[in-house]
Parts: structure tokens; sequence; C-alpha cells
């Protein structure tokens, strides 16, 4: 694209977002674990820009930081202040001025796009781009075909079909209003045409303000060009003024995602209760059953079999493994594991290769060695379990004394009789084993059984393990 002028984009957010009635900048609520405006910026990052600009301006200091936390690209991002929200037309204008557009002599075009349009795709955005060069227009502007236009600015065309203005729904006549072709305010401009054109908007309208919409007639009106290009897509459309548009923008993005997983070789067995936020990776042969929520960095390797019902944040789970019914955040779960039917994993709870974490089973802060299983009925809180262990149902880490926690140890080839209690800190030596019912108070020897409350030596082990065996549990 060499020939073409450099490219840059402005994004407007500094809007307050009123109808979300919301504590939270419009910009920053989320979609598929991911904050709409950093979508916007995504679709963006994918094109070969110089720059974007965010125009902010409520919540400016938590939008800025929630952008720059988050923000994945290579492109310079950077932030100018909207402090009174005089309309979208001053928005671009305060981009202009402070982000030092301001080379009379440069030529480069702008792309100008609202940060509450979070389902515009970078290939829409590229084509915007193209049209408008390849036009040689001094704008574009992305239009859509709607069903119910209300509340969007109608796109007015003149009688050769060439876009001659845009009216805004507060301002437009009975006539206007039938139009159901609309502004989805997402634009590329020549930016040496359109800072002029700014400075002859004014805010001689129903709401008072200087309107983006109305540079269209100026520059149609000083001779120049302006195309339109509408969206094959009505869903990249979908802009994000309320809660109900955002449970709408939600599902469209939703769709698209369990639509990529499912082309990448995922099964989705119900894709309608399959939650997939933007940030999950899953590997091809992931079987997905239905009600499962996969949240922040997630990620599924292949073969594992996930759901019904598991919510997982955070949990890098292996390949080959089974999770059903089960809650887990923060959490690594190793191949050719069972979790549930109805698990707790909570943060930093480790699971080896071939661990088994059953039925009522809560775990916490807590390495799980290859091929240990935690059947039935446990807590493990603070524990660190060697492999090939075996825990009996009801076995709970007292990892609390009132005042701190304390940790467990458990070796290897470790039998623990039902309802057995640990009191930590203690440790179990590898092949060391538990009568039912014991609590365990002091700590244990290899191979040796102990018994009763507090548990004593009971003499060895049945199963005792050697330095150089691999465990003794099946
Ligand atoms: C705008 C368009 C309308 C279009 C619709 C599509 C105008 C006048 N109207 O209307 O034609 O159909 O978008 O969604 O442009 N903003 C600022 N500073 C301001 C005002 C707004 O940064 O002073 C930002 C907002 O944060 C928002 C974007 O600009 O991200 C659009 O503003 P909004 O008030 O939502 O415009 P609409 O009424 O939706
Ligand atoms: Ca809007």
């Amino acid at each position: 694209m060499s020939q073409y002028r450099p490219l840059s984009a402005v994004i407007l957010a500094a809007g307050e977002g009123t109808r979300m009635r919301s504590g939270t900048p419009k910009v920053l609520h989320s979609l598929c674990g991911r904050a709409m405006l950093l979508h916007v910026i995504d679709a963006l990052a994918a094109l070969p820009l110089e720059r974007i600009v965010v125009v902010v301006g409520h919540g400016a200091e938590q939008v800025t930081k929630t952008v720059q936390e988050q923000l994945a690209t290579e492109v310079p991002v950077e932030f100018v202040e909207q402090r009174i929200q005089r309309g979208t037309g001053d928005a671009v204008s305060v981009a202009l001025t402070a982000a030092g557009f301001d080379d009379l002599d440069a030529e480069d075009d702008l792309l100008v796009l609202p940060g509450d349009a979070p389902l515009v795709r970078a290939e829409t955005l590229a084509r915007l781009a193209t049209e408008h060069r390849v036009a040689d227009a001094a704008a574009a502007v992305l239009t859509a075909n709607v069903g119910d236009p209300n509340g969007l600015g109608r796109v007015l065309r003149d009688k050769h079909g060439e876009v001659a203005r845009i009216v805004e729904q507060v301002d437009a006549s009975d006539d206007e209003l039938a139009v159901t072709e609309v502004n989805t305010s997402i634009y590329c401009f020549r930016r040496t045409l359109l800072a002029p054109a700014l400075r002859r908007l004014s805010p001689e309208n129903a709401q008072g303000e200087y309107y983006l919409t109305d540079a269209i007639e100026v520059l149609r009106t000083a001779g120049h060009k302006v195309v339109a290009l509408s969206a094959d897509d009505p869903g990249e459309a979908i802009m994000v003024n309320d809660r109900a548009e955002l449970a709408a923008a939600e599902q469209e993005l939703r769709a698209r995602i369990n639509r990529h997983w499912m082309r990448e070789g995922v099964t989705m067995v119900d894709p309608a209760t399959t939650y997939v936020d933007a940030s999950v990776e899953l590997d091809p042969d992931v079987r997905l059953l239905p009600g499962t929520v996969l949240e922040g960095r997630t990620v599924v390797g292949t073969g594992s079999v996930i759901g019904p019902n598991v919510h997982l944040a955070d949990v890098v789970v292996g390949e080959r493994t089974t999770i059903s019914f089960t809650v887990a955040r923060d959490s690594e779960i190793g191949d050719d594991a069972q979790v549930g039917p109805f698990a707790y994993l909570r943060p930093g709870s480790r699971l080896g290769a071939r661990a088994k974490i059953g039925t009522f089973v809560e775990t916490k802060n807590a390495d799980i060695g290859d091929g240990t299983k935690v059947p039935h009925l446990s807590y493990l809180g603070d524990a660190d379990v060697g492999p090939e262990s075996n825990l009996g149902a009801g076995t709970i880490t007292a990892n609390y004394d009132g005042t701190d926690k304390h940790r467990t140890r458990i070796g290897r080839g470790v039998h623990t009789g039902v309802h057995t209690s640990l009191r930590a800190p203690v440790e179990l030596g590898d092949g060391a084993e538990t009568g039912a019912g014991s609590v365990v108070t002091n700590d244990v020897p290899p191979n040796t059984l102990v018994k009763g409350v507090p548990a004593r030596d009971a003499g060895p082990a049945h199963v005792p393990v050697r330095e150089d065996d691999d465990g003794g549990a099946g």
C-alpha cells in the first residue's frame, strides 16, 4: 500500500454512556472477557497503522489505565482528553489538536470510529480504507441497513445515490426517519480536508453538540467526494448504548468465537450454551459439552472433554483430561486427569498427570502429584501431595490454626483411611498409612501406620513403598 497516504486511527471514547446506568465507563464494559474498547483496538491492530489516538473523557484515568494494562498491539496508542463532551465533531477536533496531527502539508488518512462498536472487523476497516483511497474521496462512511434504525443517524442520499448528509434521529423529519440506512459512526477521512471541515461545524441542533456527522455535508457542499460502504454483516454494526445492546453484542461475539473454534476442530455439542472468552485457547479435538464457561487465560489441550456445567477461569488443562460439573480458577490440571463431578479447584491448585479429584472435593494452593487420587468428600488446602497416593473419603487438611495457615506434606504412595484429619503443619512420609478416623497431629515417618485420636504409631504400613519404586497405590 506504499502508494497510499499513511493511515492512523482515532477512537472516540469520551462519552458518559448514560444509558448504561453504570459506575463503570461504557467502553470498559466487557464482552467475552475483554473491555469493549480493547476489542475495537484489537480490530485496528490488524491494520498497518501509524498510530492510534483514543479520545477519553468520562472516567479518563480508569479507561487509560485499563487499556494500557491489557493492550496487545505494537501500534503506539496515545490518549487525549476531551474535558467537556461537546459532541463527536468536537472529540475529533480535540484528537487532531492534542495529538499533534498539525502538520498541514503531511497528507494522511484517518479512520475514525467509536469506542462502543466492539464488533467491527479488521477486514471491514481495511475495506473502508481501501474504498476511500481507491475513490480518492475526502471521506468514506461505513453504513448499515438495519431493520430497526431507532436512535441512529440516518444516511441521506442525493438523486444520484451519493451520500449527501447524515441526520441524527432527534433532528430528522418524518420522511428522514423512514430511512433504514444508518451511520455506523465508522469513517475514513482525509485528515487535511477533515480539519477545516470540523472548524465549520455548528452546534445548532437538537442536542446543541458539534456533530461529526455534519462534516459529511460540509465536505459535500465544498465539492468533495464522499463515498459510502455498506457493512455486509449487520452484526458488525451493533453499537452498545445500553445493557440490552451489550447483551446483543455479547451474543454476536460469542457466536463468532464459537464458530472460530469449531473451524479449528473443537466440538461444541451446543454452541448456544458454550461460553468461551476471547482470550481462551483451545486445541483441536477438544470437546465442550453444554453449560461450559471458559474464561480468562484458560487453555485446553487436545482430547480433553469439558462439561457439562464446568466453569474454568484462568485454568490450564492438559490433554485427554475430563472435567465435569466443576468450578476451577487459577489452576493447572495435567494430562489424562479426571476432575468432578462436583469439584471446586481454588487458586493455586496443581494436578499432575492421571490425577483424580472426585466428588465434593475442594482444593486450594495444593499440589497433587501424578496418579494421585482424591476421590470423595475432601478438602486439601495448602498441601503438597506426592505421586501415586490415595486419600480416603473425607480426608481433610486442617490448614488453619485460627491465626495462621500451615502446609501439609503428604509423600509418595501414601494411603489415608476415611475421615482422616491432618492438623497442619504436619507431614506424612512416603508410604505412610492412616487408619479410619485418625486425627494426625505429629509427623508420620515413611512406611508407618498411625491410628486413633490423636493418631499414634500402629506398626508398619500395609503397602510400604521403597525408594526406587514408583508408589504403591493403584
Ligand atoms: C453517533 C452518530 C450517529 C450514529 C451512531 C452510531 C453523531 C452525532 N452521531 O450517535 O449518526 O448512527 O453514533 O452508533 O456522531 N463521544 C466523545 N465525545 C463526545 C461525544 C461522544 O468521545 O463529546 C464518543 C462516545 O463516547 C461514543 C461515540 O463518541 O463512543 C459516539 O457517541 P454517542 O453519544 O454514542 O453517539 P450516538 O448518539 O450514538
Ligand atoms: Ca453510540
